[in-house]
């Protein structure tokens, strides 16, 4: 019997460059996950309105291809796969309006990325900030997602995303499928470099807390070898995320790019030093680097291949959202849209 494949959905937002982070919990699942699933990846541009400034605007484009080139590069096969861009996609803010009036504010107060960028940015927030996790529930709930392929900070966004589902449904009509979420147990959360008990981000003010995709090998070798690690003496190699944050985060990349498990790394490296272990560590980084930006700057080169790959996808995705957005036109008692 020919089962039909579950849907999946994932999106990287285009507000910088991307990171191992990145990379490690969503990225580098995708070429594998088109084999099993049916496969919607979006380049989440709206959502970088929420972080950009007016100068990152002379970048938003290029970081938009760099994004998709980046998808291409990492086995996204656009045969296999919806690739587009949001914005491309008008269904994606319609549908948005209608889930913020079915969203309780004080539900987007107690989002933790939310109250955290409050604490941490010193500029203006705008609003899209707060009404972020709507727009991430619209992109999912658009395509009728069986599960939303995510790093651990964003597993609140998708409960979230559940809850404004089933409170629709009930209200009106059943028009959305409840999502489920997909994060990988292990590398869903790599820790900066510098400061390993906070999320590695692509925002972070201290390059040296983040390495990049497109990363000169350099740079990041420099960037391994000054990161956190402790001082115990002899060198302790052991995965403890209370007590050794540092190394722990450093085994995990290690361990999730090379295929070997924690437990054979920590008797591997059993009596060798912290410079051995950032050594290994840049050599699997390096290795996979290398891979990726080969491919990238091949792709990223032929701007006309890219554009066109966004609007193939574009209007593939466009096909199944329209449907959707009309069922929901539908049970608010809105007029049937031609
Ligand atoms: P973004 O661009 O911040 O992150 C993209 C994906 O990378 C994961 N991630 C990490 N995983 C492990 N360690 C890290 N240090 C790290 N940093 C980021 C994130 O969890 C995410 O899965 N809002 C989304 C983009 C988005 C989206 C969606 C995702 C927009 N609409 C709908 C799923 C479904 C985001 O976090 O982007």
């Amino acid at each position: 019997m020919n089962k039909k494949k579950l849907t999946v959905f994932s999106a990287i937002q285009p507000s910088g460059h991307l990171t191992i982070g990145n990379y490690i919990s969503v990225l580098r699942h995708w070429k594998e996950m088109q084999k099993k699933y049916k496969c919607i990846f979006c380049v989440a541009d709206l959502h970088s309105l929420t972080s950009l400034n007016k100068e990152d605007n002379l970048y938003k484009r290029k970081s938009i291809l760099d994004t998709l080139a980046l998808y291409l590069a990492c086995g996204v096969d656009p045969h296999k796969s919806i690739i587009f861009i949001q914005s491309s996609v008008h269904e994606h803010s319609e549908l948005n309006w209608i889930l913020n009036c079915s969203t309780y504010y004080k539900e987007l107060l107690r989002m933790t990325q939310f109250k955290n960028k409050l604490t941490n940015v010193t500029k203006k927030i705008n609003a899209g900030l707060l009404n972020y996790p709507t727009l991430m529930a619209s992109d999912i709930l658009l395509y009728q997602t069986d599960l939303v392929h995510v790093g651990k900070d964003q597993k609140q966004h998708i409960e979230l995303t559940r809850n404004i589902a089933i409170r629709f449904n009930s209200f009106y009509k059943k028009v959305f499928k409840i999502p489920n979420v997909l994060i990988h147990n292990f590398g869903s959360k790599i820790m900066s470099l510098i400061e390993p008990n906070k999320k590695m981000s692509k925002s972070d003010f201290n390059k040296k807390n983040v390495i990049f995709l497109l990363e000169n090998p350099k740079e990041i070798f420099k960037k391994i070898q000054s990161s956190i690690t402790d001082s115990d003496s002899p060198s302790k190699i052991i995965f403890d995320t209370i007590n050794k944050p540092g190394i722990s985060n450093l085994l995990v990349i290690l361990s999730t790019l090379s295929g070997k498990s924690i437990c054979k790394l920590e008797e591997y490296f059993l009596g060798k030093s912290y410079i051995y272990l950032k050594k290994e560590v840049f050599n699997i980084l390096n290795k996979h680097i290398i891979k990726i930006q080969k491919k990238f700057f091949i792709y990223r080169k032929d701007e006309e291949f890219l554009k066109n790959i966004s609007f193939k996808g574009a209007k593939k995705a466009s096909k199944i959202a329209k449907k959707t957005l009309n069922s929901v036109y539908d049970s608010l008692g809105f007029l049937e849209k031609l």
